[in-house]
């Protein structure tokens, strides 16, 4: 039985995988989360108490971290300030948590000599134009836009570095947008069908043609699973499942799947900096790991991921307004700033 520590278990796409991992493995498993805005107890009600244990702590915490190591046998990393419309207006947490929680980390899983994998974005990469044949692929040089990204491209260079000078055992994966169950409601898809669910307008950025390449959180989780079990340490691998279409046409199928008109959305001012395209080519997790993605298909994903923010008010009710206040400042700050 391997004991895990999963680092930000108590967000949205941590707790997707201490799911998966409890259903497809018997190992034990411990969450350092450090209990942010961003994460929420209900998540962790129905995980098993006899193989998870939520640690509340900081990954900066190098005493907390380095016991905490040297108690399991492997560390997946998911911990992260994750929201780039929070990046660009806080952005000194981004690097606390993003580069010296991970600095933090390495640390200790060099000195005891513990396998890591660490949990990434395509966003390392930056953008692709609308009409650009290319993906994504291991080898796309980084060119990060916003200052989440640049952490995490950071992150990313201290692990690869990590194994280069200190030969620590570890993986890295990329992956594209992740939707279903358990996101916070500041991310694109649950707030918009929340905002549906409370009776507010959808809030569409710029002209919406942004392309996100989707994925379902399970899928993810599979993946990540995969390339733990799999991965050869320093290697990096894209995970992605094909899923690219731009937010207007995700916004028109979730306001038909909600039994609204098509247009029943607000332009509003748009990101600054706003990536145009991302894309991902994860051929080599397909071809060198077998891993296939399952759940393809967006509008049924949708319709699901609908039903679930449906059935869980409980869950996003409490932090919808203060999310929607938080909104409602930065917008004033981006146009004060414009
Ligand atoms: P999230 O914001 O939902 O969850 C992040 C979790 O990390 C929260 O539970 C939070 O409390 C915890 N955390 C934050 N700072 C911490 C700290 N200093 N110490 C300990 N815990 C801390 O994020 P998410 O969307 O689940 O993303 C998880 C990871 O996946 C991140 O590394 C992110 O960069 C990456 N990623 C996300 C997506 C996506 O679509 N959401 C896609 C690709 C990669
Ligand atoms: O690509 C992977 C990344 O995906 C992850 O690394 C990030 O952690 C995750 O947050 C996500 O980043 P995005 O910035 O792409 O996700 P977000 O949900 O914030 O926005 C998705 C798209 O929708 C983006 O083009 C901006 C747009 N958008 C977002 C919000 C919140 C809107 O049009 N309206 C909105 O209200």
């Amino acid at each position: 039985m391997k004991r895990i520590l999963v680092t930000g278990g108590a967000g949205f796409i941590g707790v997707n995988y201490v799911h998966h991992m409890i259903e497809h493995s018997d190992s034990a498993i411990t969450i350092l989360d450090k209990m942010t805005y961003a994460a929420n107890r209900q998540s962790l009600d129905l995980l098993p108490p006899s193989r998870v244990k939520l640690i509340v702590g900081d990954i900066a915490d190098a005493v907390l971290v380095d016991e905490l190591v040297s108690k399991h046998d492997v560390v997946v990393h998911f911990a992260a300030e994750s929201h780039n419309d929070n990046s660009l207006h806080d952005p000194g947490v981004f690097v606390r948590t993003n580069v010296i929680g991970t600095f933090e980390l390495l640390e200790a899983v060099r000195r005891h000599d513990v396998r890591f994998h660490h949990i990434s974005t395509d966003e390392v990469y930056g953008d692709l134009a609308l009409d650009d044949p290319q993906r994504f692929t291991e080898t796309t040089p980084y060119n990060p836009s916003s200052p989440y990204s640049s952490t995490k491209a950071s992150s990313d260079l201290l692990v690869r570095a990590w194994v280069r000078s200190f030969g620590i055992n570890a993986t890295l994966s990329n992956c594209s947008n992740n939707y279903g169950p358990f996101q916070h409601v500041e991310k694109f898809i649950p707030r918009q069908i929340t905002n549906v669910l409370t009776g507010a307008k959808p809030k569409l950025y710029g002209d919406g043609t942004n392309v996100r390449d989707w994925i379902h959180v399970r899928d993810h989780s599979s993946a990540v699973q995969r390339i733990v079990e799999q991965g050869q340490s320093g290697h990096t691998y894209l995970i992605g499942a094909d899923g690219e279409k731009n937010n207007k046409d995700v916004l028109r199928i979730i306001l038909r799947l909600m039994g609204e008109a098509e247009d029943a959305f607000d332009h509003v001012i748009d990101r600054p900096g706003h990536d145009l395209r991302y894309a991902i080519d994860s051929t080599i997790l397909r071809s060198e790991l077998g891993w296939t993605p399952r759940y393809t298909d967006i509008e049924s994903g949708l319709s699901q991921t609908i039903d679930w923010y449906s059935n869980h008010r409980t869950w996003w009710e409490p932090g919808k307004a203060k999310t929607e206040n938080r909104y409602a400042q930065q917008l004033q700050m981006t146009s004060e700033a414009t």
